[in-house]
């Protein structure tokens, strides 16, 4: 039984629903992480004592549920490409039961919003009784997760009441980002001294912000695509291809639309059976290297009758995008580029007549295995 701290930070206020607020939310937060976690000078403070346990270990494994996962598998990339250090996204479900051959020194992460989710607990039992260093990073303070770890890191994110997982997804990006780039200049590595974290997560609250002020344009995209449909696709590669695994989830969770987020170069081996007259398929394209490929793979589903959407950084955007966003570091573009996919999500909800916040069958936080 979790008492908020602050009431007024769980109050709807003027909101409809808690999902629509807690995106509009994600601004601030990431102000907020700049400042517990940024010093004047631009260091990052976090504890000298995870710092040294993460600057020992040869490799990190992340462990995580749902959106948490989802988080993670962005969390790979700005370890492996700001810290060069090898890194490791398992479903905790998963390596409970089948955990994969571990390094010589290994050191964990826990991602978890609420820091009880059961599958991740039972990973923690074990890696605990192996002596292995482990982190978590939660949104909630004395969580069962955070109590068990060696170390703990908060995501400042204030209380996420609706269901589905908006704010603490960004917030987990951000603060891996944060850790990849103390443990990357711990490691001497001049990708991670380049990496002006404050200033990059500035330009990235400021880019959320653009998006959630256009949200009436998201809307109306949701009712002409979303509505009545009985399947989806999210389609992308590289970082885009983590960022529609968590847009799918989204859609699904709330609009009970199913879904599926896509490499888009696998669609060929397979899935493309699934693309009907109709059948919306949304590209992410914030990935330089291989936006040109996911706009051709785009073309292939638009010839077998798909309605194509896209949603692209602005210094890759084409004539006709749907969906532009901001610019921002290469590595970042989930936090801004999660938002109209959010939006997406949340009005589809809506415009199907159900109720946003707790949708059927789903627990905020699953204590179970
Ligand atoms: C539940 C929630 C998801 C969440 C997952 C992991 O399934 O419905 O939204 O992503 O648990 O939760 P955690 O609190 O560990 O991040």
């Amino acid at each position: 039984f979790h008492v908020a701290t602050d009431a007024s930070a769980a109050e709807k206020g003027a909101y409809p629903y808690y999902m629509l607020k807690e995106i509009d939310e994600q601004p601030a937060v990431m102000r907020k992480l700049i400042e517990h976690y940024v010093a004047h000078d631009g260091s990052v403070k976090i504890d000298t004592q995870i710092l040294q346990s993460l600057q020992q270990a040869d490799r990190i494994y992340i462990v995580a549920a749902g959106t948490s996962y989802h988080a993670g598998l962005v969390g790979k990339e700005l370890f492996e490409k700001i810290a060069q250090i090898p890194t490791e996204v398992h479903l905790a479900s998963e390596f409970g039961y089948n955990p994969p051959l571990l390094s010589k020194k290994p050191f964990f992460i826990l991602l978890s919003q609420s820091g009880e989710t059961a599958d991740s607990r039972q990973v923690l039992t074990q890696i605990n009784a192996h002596h292995y260093p482990s982190l978590t990073i939660t949104n909630v303070e004395n969580s069962t997760l955070s109590r068990e770890a060696t170390y703990t890191l908060l995501l400042y994110a204030g209380p996420e009441i609706a269901v589905a997982s908006t704010k603490a997804y960004t917030a987990q990006i951000a603060v891996e980002a944060l850790v990849a780039k103390a443990l990357g200049e711990l490691r001497g590595f001049t990708t991670a001294r380049n990496f002006a974290v404050a200033k990059e997560l500035t330009t990235v609250a400021n880019g959320m912000q653009a998006l959630v002020d256009g949200k009436k344009k998201i809307e109306k995209i949701a009712a002409e695509i979303l509505k009545t449909t009985r399947n989806a696709f999210y389609i992308g590669r590289a970082i885009d291809y983590d960022i529609v695994q968590e847009a799918a989830l989204k859609l699904k969770e709330v609009s009970y639309i199913q879904t599926e987020g896509f490499a888009s170069g696998e669609l060929k081996h397979g899935t493309i059976a699934l693309i009907e007259e109709g059948t919306p398929v949304v590209a992410v394209i914030t990935d330089a290297n291989t936006a040109k490929h996911t706009r051709s793979n785009a073309q292939e589903v638009i010839a077998r009758g798909a309605r194509v959407i896209y949603i692209a950084s602005h210094s890759l955007a084409a004539v006709g995008d749907q969906i532009i966003l901001p610019d921002v570091h290469p590595l970042l573009t989930p936090l801004v580029a999660i938002v109209p996919c959010q939006l997406l999500a949340y009005y589809a909800s809506l415009q199907r007549g159900y109720d946003v916040d707790k949708p059927r069958n789903l627990a905020k936080s699953v204590t179970v295995e």
